[in-house]
């Protein structure tokens, strides 16, 4: 169920998170991402058009460690990897969406916002979680604090994180990675301004995490 996770997320320090609209738009997109350094895309699953952009991903850009996002069941889930996702991540976490995960080949990234959320994903065995939505749930501070006690757990956390406050995130010691949508903001996704966001993601691809 976490298979492979840790080498998926440890490629990048910055994961884009994706909102796209357009089938079409899926290929510029992410070349542009790689071609500014990053690597592992995470699409959600919150337009029509997501699980095309994830099956033209994975079909036509080998090189990218394509998942998705926004996954909140098992239907999910098993869409997901039908359309070639090569991990996948949750806000939250259900016991639904858990069992479903069980087994899975693909690894689930389950997100947690608590002390006792992240102690109930890691007693099934859940060491990687997403923290959601992490500035809104106490940002660096908490994470410092969960780190405290939980010192086995490492985390991405997304929700709130931009240029600025990145590296803070991935100066301590549980964060391995960090997810934002800001280096393809929809407005840029929109424009198709694919030379913008390859230099955004240039700038993100060179924070890096203390801990990988
Ligand atoms: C999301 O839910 O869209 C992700 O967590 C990204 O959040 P962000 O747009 O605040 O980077």
């Amino acid at each position: 169920m976490q298979k492979n996770i840790a080498e998926i997320l440890q490629v990048a320090g910055v994961v884009p998170v994706l909102v796209v609209d357009k089938a079409e738009d899926a290929l510029p997109l992410a070349g542009a991402l790689i071609e500014g350094g990053l690597k592992v895309l995470e699409v959600t699953l919150r337009t029509e058009a997501a699980l095309e952009v994830v099956e033209q991903i994975a079909k036509h850009l080998p090189e990218a460690h394509v998942g998705t996002g926004t996954v909140l069941n098992g239907d999910d889930l098993r869409r997901s990897i039908d359309a070639g996702a090569r991990f996948m991540v949750s806000p939250g976490a259900t016991d639904q969406l858990l069992e479903a995960a069980e087994g899975s080949e693909v690894p689930l990234l389950p997100g947690a916002a608590s002390v006792s959320e992240v102690m109930r994903l890691y007693e099934r065995g859940y060491r990687y979680q997403k923290f959601f939505p992490a500035q809104a749930a106490g940002g660096v501070p908490m994470l410092k604090s969960i780190g405290g006690p939980l010192q086995e757990v490492r985390f991405c956390p997304t929700g709130g994180i931009g240029p600025k406050n990145a590296s803070d995130f991935l100066a301590l010691d549980n964060v391995v990675c960090v997810g934002g949508s800001w280096m393809a903001s929809s407005a840029l996704v929109r424009e198709q301004n694919w030379a913008e966001i390859t230099r955004q993601a240039q700038q993100a691809a060179a924070l890096k995490p203390k801990s990988p």
